[in-house]
């Protein structure tokens, strides 16, 4: 296994990345937690707990299951957790190794690119509580990290799509333009889930959100939250639109409204906004959902952000790699959001 970063995190915890080459023991002893769709690549392993899949599942049930499991298995505070899936399981088993005999060791395998490029580093974990997204959890960074790329090759289309919206908005918010020129130049081996392309894809992209939360690893100066690029527009269409939206697709209109905004505001420059249209819509993210009840879009903002004086604010861009954060009007948010 070759390990690519060490990742320095809230109160000084280090988390080690690694991509595992090989198939064969990339999976270190410990008590796993997965889902029925991501035990397929356990590879012989046999797991702990395996819960069923899906958001709806991210609830103080599934972490009770994990943590009576742990109890009757006889877990001590020094045993390791393995969250093996996407998101949901990664953020679920985080959260119960966190709280086990107050905190016992966390090791994440993610099986999802979102997961992969988003959901692995930073240590949050939660559950979703009283209908609200992440409303309960802790900050608890795995010790380890373990990339295995050919896991991605049984995700869904959707799924996969899901997360390269991520991946673009890290091309974005990179301080150099490697990962953008990267996704220009090797779209159809992106697409086509090539292992060694999606490896260096993953890298890239990993290497930008790390820059972020090692500058900001509590989330409290500012800087961790320009992650959030394209997120209230985002959150917004994907409550609007009763979750018939993927969150990565939803992300990457986000990236387009919040790029408008800028350059409507004289903030974006012309140049850096034709790119990254270009780029999303090179990677197919030019989807226009139509917003026929604006109010209710807008009041969905509402309820995602903290509103003053009938303004939010949104993460803007300045330039490659220098958000900013910026009040809109209602008027602004419309115009963003209005492609024609
Ligand atoms: N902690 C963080 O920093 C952070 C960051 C971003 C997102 N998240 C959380 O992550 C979650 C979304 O993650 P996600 O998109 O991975 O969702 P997910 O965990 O629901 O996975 C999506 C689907 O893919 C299936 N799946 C997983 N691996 C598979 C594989 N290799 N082959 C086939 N199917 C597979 C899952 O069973 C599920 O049905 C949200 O709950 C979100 O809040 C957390």
């Amino acid at each position: 296994m070759e390990k690519i970063f060490s990742v320095t995190l809230a109160g000084g915890k280090k988390t080690d990345v690694f991509f595992a080459s090989s198939r064969d023991s990339f999976i270190d002893d410990g008590f796993i937690v997965t889902d029925s769709n991501a035990m397929q690549h356990l590879g012989g392993r046999r797991p702990d707990v395996v819960l069923p899949p899906g958001e709806n599942e991210k609830n103080w049930s599934s972490v009770d299951t994990i943590l009576s499991s742990a109890l009757s298995a006889g877990l001590a505070r020094d045993s390791l957790f393995i969250g093996f899936g996407g998101g949901v399981i990664l953020d679920m088993t985080g959260f119960a190794a966190s709280v086990y005999m107050r905190g016992a060791r966390l090791s994440l395998i993610p099986t999802t690119l979102l997961s992969m490029v988003d959901a692995t580093l930073g240590g949050k974990t939660g559950i979703d509580y009283c209908g609200g997204k992440n409303l309960v959890g802790t900050f608890f960074p795995a010790e380890s990290v373990i990339i295995a790329p050919w896991t991605l090759k049984t995700l869904s289309g959707k799924e996969y799509r899901s997360g390269l919206g991520e991946v673009l908005k890290h091309a974005v918010l990179s301080s150099d333009e490697r990962l953008f020129h990267f996704l220009e130049e090797n779209r159809d081996a992106v697409i086509a889930r090539d292992d060694d392309i999606i490896t260096e894809m993953i890298k890239l992209s990993l290497e930008v959100k790390i820059s972020y939360i090692e500058r900001d690893p509590e989330e409290k100066k500012g800087i961790r939250s320009a992650l959030n690029l394209g997120h209230t527009f985002s959150h917004a269409l994907e409550s609007y639109m009763d979750y018939g939206v993927s969150h990565g697709e939803g992300v990457a209109w986000g990236m387009e409204a919040a790029i408008r905004a800028g350059v409507a505001l004289g903030i974006t420059p012309d140049d850096l906004a034709k790119r990254t249209l270009s780029l999303l819509s090179m990677y197919g993210y030019d989807e226009d959902y139509a917003i026929d009840d604006f109010d209710a879009y807008f009041s969905a903002i509402g309820k995602d952000k903290k509103k003053s004086n009938g303004t939010v604010k949104f993460i803007l861009m300045e330039g490659q790699g220098r958000p900013v954060l910026r009040e809109l009007s209602g008027k602004d948010v419309m115009h963003a959001i209005s492609k024609s």
